[in-house]
């Protein structure tokens, strides 16, 4: 077939070639050339010969927002989906992006048709999942399809009221001769759905997979095109799952929901901290940390193990948790507190799956490892969050009094907390500290 004129831009200086070229001749990069359409769409349907307006004067566009048919994903979402909303969900192979997407367009179907297409996996490979789950829909379409202009006929003809795409990686057009999954068809592929989204507002869920390092596959743009970012984590050969918040333009980032997988696919599980700390044990080295990157907290068990080392060079481990932070908090352990972990193995782990990035873990991070170097276990009724500055300070961090008043909720009587942040909340007890030493003291 006739294809549509293409060039070959450099992704780092914007030179333009109509042949490909292993080097940009212009800046000198590698591999950076991508396939491009000569002319492109307008981008996003905002269109040209837009008013200029004040802010005041602008309305806002009240759109209705409709329910996944999960309340806690609604309730990550900021409350819903709102129309042409494109949602991109990325995770690990086989963890259950498929099976949620199933589900949710199985609930979805209150409002109309659902177009799910898959690149993947056959007609009959999903329906026997839909079964199993319990699924029978007359209105969700199922469309083994790869070929993206066979699909916008599709959309056009059935007008769905919310489509998915598993996988984009998949799904190619026939306006470029890159293969399905490279960087320029995957850029191309989802700059014109989501065009179309928006024109139709009808909201999507696009599925991406995922490289080795746990990045997004594909290009950066990717992220920038879509409005909203999943992460699916968790243990594949575990049965809890977490949906974080990574990005997204119509609610709050860092919100997460957390989901149990069963023989019936996934349900929601509405108390996440219950859930969490469930099985804490009272042991040296295990510590509780309520977690928060979005509104609403999480306790969590974070577990150290310290150990002496094996091999002439020590290990960090962790699982949940960054090995550099941890390297960190290693050094500040030894030079303000005076724990040495240099002759020892050190293994931290979040359990539960689930990922904790953010600076206010230090402290339980660093108490939990404190804790199992000297054997001696930090009190059960305890809570505890901060983050460590170099010099062994114990710094202020955001939502002090959420974290503070789900511990309370969970019948913890002493929360360990930064000195500057002046908390004082009924039914339980705040300890301000301001060094990582007095935190040693206080609790060891
Ligand atoms: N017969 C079954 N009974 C119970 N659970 C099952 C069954 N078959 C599959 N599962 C669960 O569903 C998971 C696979 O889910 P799913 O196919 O939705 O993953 P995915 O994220 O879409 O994977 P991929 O990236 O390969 O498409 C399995 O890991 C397993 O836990
Ligand atoms: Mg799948």
């Amino acid at each position: 077939m006739a294809r549509q004129s293409v060039r070959y831009v450099c992704q780092s200086c914007g030179y333009q070639s109509v042949k490909w070229k292993g080097r940009c001749p212009s800046c000198g990069e590698w591999n950076t050339l991508v396939e491009e359409l000569a002319e492109r769409g307008k981008v996003l349907n905002l269109g040209t010969g837009a008013k200029v307006l004040p802010l005041s004067s602008w309305e806002e566009e009240s759109f209705e927002r409709r329910s996944t048919g999960f309340t806690n994903l609604d309730a990550a979402l900021g409350g819903g989906l709102v129309p042409g909303q494109v949602v991109l969900i990325a995770g690990e192979p086989g963890i259950g992006k498929s099976t949620l997407l199933l589900q949710v367009s199985d609930r979805f179907t209150k409002y109309g048709k659902v177009l799910y297409v898959s690149g993947e996996e056959s007609g009959s490979q999903i329906a026997l999942r839909g079964r199993r789950l319990g699924l029978s829909g007359q209105k969700l379409l199922l469309y083994p399809e790869t070929l993206f202009e066979n699909i916008l006929g599709v959309i056009e003809q059935e007008d769905p009221s919310l489509i998915i795409v598993d996988s984009i990686q998949t799904i190619y057009s026939e306006k470029l001769e890159s293969s399905a999954g490279s960087v320029s068809q995957v850029r191309e592929v989802t700059f014109r759905l989501a065009e179309l989204c928006k024109e139709r507002g009808v909201p999507c869920f696009i599925v991406g997979q995922i490289t080795k390092e746990g990045a997004i596959a594909g290009p950066k743009v990717l992220e920038h095109i879509v409005d909203t970012v999943l992460q699916f984590e968790g243990e594949r050969y575990n049965f809890y799952r977490i949906v974080k918040v990574i990005k997204n333009r119509f609610g709050s980032t860092g919100e997460v929901a957390v989901f149990k997988m069963s023989d019936f696919g996934l349900e929601e599980v509405l108390e996440p901290s219950a859930f969490f700390i469930g099985e804490k044990v009272s042991a040296p080295g295990s510590v509780v940390f309520p977690y928060t990157e979005g509104s609403k907290p999480i306790l969590v068990e974070i577990q150290a193990l310290v150990l002496p080392a094996l091999y002439t060079t020590p290990q960090r481990k962790t699982q949940g948790f960054d090995v550099n932070r941890l390297a960190l908090l290693l050094a500040i352990l030894e030079k303000e507190a005076g724990i040495f972990t240099k002759d020892s193995d050190v293994f931290v782990n979040v359990a539960g799956g689930i990922s904790v990035r953010e600076p206010a873990a230090d402290l339980a991070v660093a108490l939990a490892i404190a804790s199992s170097k000297k054997e001696k276990p930090v009190p059960e009724d305890v809570v505890l969050f901060g983050e460590l500055g170099l010099a062994g300070e114990v710094r202020a961090v955001h939502f002090g009094e959420f974290r503070v008043r789900e511990a309370q909720r969970f019948g913890f009587r002493r929360a360990v907390v930064p000195s500057s942040l002046d908390l004082r909340i009924e039914g339980i007890e705040t300890l301000p500290v301001s060094t990582l030493k007095e935190a040693i003291d206080v609790l060891l």
